[in-house]
This record gives structure tokens, sequence and C-alpha cells, in this order.
């Protein structure tokens, strides 16, 4: 069986741990785990879904999870767009964060980034689009690469579908562990919230 297909079995227990919770949360290329935990204590009304590539990452986090009695907070093991895809159901998302994704900076690597049409293609699919009484799921992207970031904004202006809302919203968001280094070096970060409002894209 591939890692997707372990994915796709894996949405049962996703869709079992999230039951009774009114709001649910990603984090894709969640590292160690500091804002998906963080995010949970501070949210316990909350589900935060990791996604992490290094299997060795997801087994210590969600060690680290368990320890400290987290209970709406869980990571997954899951590479690429794919995985968003295979873990997670269609129209299911409040939120998605894509926090400091591998820049990539040189050119001929570019096709390597994560976020690019086809990434959200699908990130559109799983947020929860705009409907009576909901204003849609939020795309929350952040680098600190001005190349990267003016990349993603042009994905975005390109696809119909988006609008642009406010970084800030209701809930308490604590730094991620990229984010902790930047900031004290000073840098600056770019950053852009994104609501779905179309059902297709
Ligand atoms: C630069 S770190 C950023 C970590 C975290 N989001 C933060 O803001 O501190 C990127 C993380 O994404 C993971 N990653 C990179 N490419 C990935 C991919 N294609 N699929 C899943 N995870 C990926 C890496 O293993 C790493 O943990």
């Amino acid at each position: 069986m591939t890692p997707n297909q372990e994915l796709v079995q894996a949405r049962e227990e996703l869709l079992a741990r999230c039951t009774g919770f009114h709001r649910v949360e990603c984090d894709f290329g969640a590292a160690k785990g500091k804002f998906l935990s963080e995010s949970a204590v501070l949210n316990p009304t909350v589900f935060f879904v990791g996604i992490e590539g290094l299997s060795e990452r997801v087994r210590r986090s969600n060690k680290k999870i368990n320890r400290l009695g987290i209970t709406n907070a869980a990571l997954w093991r899951g590479w690429g767009k794919e995985s968003l895809d295979a873990l997670i159901p269609d129209a299911f998302l409040d939120a998605l964060h894509v926090s400091f994704p591998d820049p990539w900076p040189k050119r001929r690597h570019w096709f390597r980034r994560l976020v690019n049409p086809e990434f959200l293609t699908i990130a559109a699919k799983k947020l929860k689009a705009r409907d009576d009484g909901y204003a849609g799921g939020v795309l929350r992207l952040m680098t600190d690469h001005p190349g990267y970031f003016s990349a993603m904004k042009q994905h975005l202006d390109c696809e119909r579908g988006w609008e642009e809302v406010p970084w800030e919203d209701d809930l308490e968001r604590p730094v991620t562990e990229f984010e902790t280094i930047f900031l004290a070096k000073g840098e600056p970060i770019g950053r852009v919230a994104v609501r779905r409002i179309s059902p297709t894209l």
C-alpha cells in the first residue's frame, strides 16, 4: 500500500477524532507540531490536523501531544498536495495553514514549490465553501521568501474564487517554529489570508 493509500484509510480515523468539534483546521508541513499543539491548547473547541512529510517528526509530535493530554490535535504522515487530497474530505476545513513551505529559491527548482495552481485547486476543494450563514474556509500562507510570496499572490490572482481577508481573525494564533526564527532575526515575513468564496475554481 502506498503512503497516500494509507492516508485514505486514515480518513476514517480523522473523522472519528473530529466528531463533536464545530471547527477543523489543518497545518500542512507541521514540522515538530509546535503551532499545532499550541493552537490546540489555545482553542479547545477546534480540532487541529497536522500533515508532515517526515515520519520521525510525526511520531515525536504525536507522542508529545499524547503526553500533554491534548485531545484536539493529531498529525499524520503525508507528502505533497496529494496527501492533502487523500487525508482530508472535501469541504471539511475551516482553515488551512501553510507556513514557511520550502522556498526552492533557484528557478530550476521552482517546480518543486508546494504552493502552485494545482495545490490551490486541492486547497479550494478541501475548504468549506461559502454558504448561507457561513463565510467560507480560509487559506493562510506565510513565507520569509519575497520571490515565493510574489508567486503565491500571482497564483491566487490567477485563480478565481478567492478573496483576501484580514490576517487577524477570531482565534488565538501561536507563532510557528520558523516564524520564531525569522521574527528573532527581524526579517520580513509575507502573510496572506484568502477566503474561499466559490464552490468550484
Ligand atoms: C521549512 S519547514 C516549516 C515548518 C513549520 N510550518 C513552521 O512554520 O515552522 C517545512 C516543513 O514542511 C515539511 N515539508 C516540506 N515539503 C513537504 C511536502 N511536500 N509534503 C509534506 N511536508 C513537507 C518539512 O519536512 C518541514 O517539516
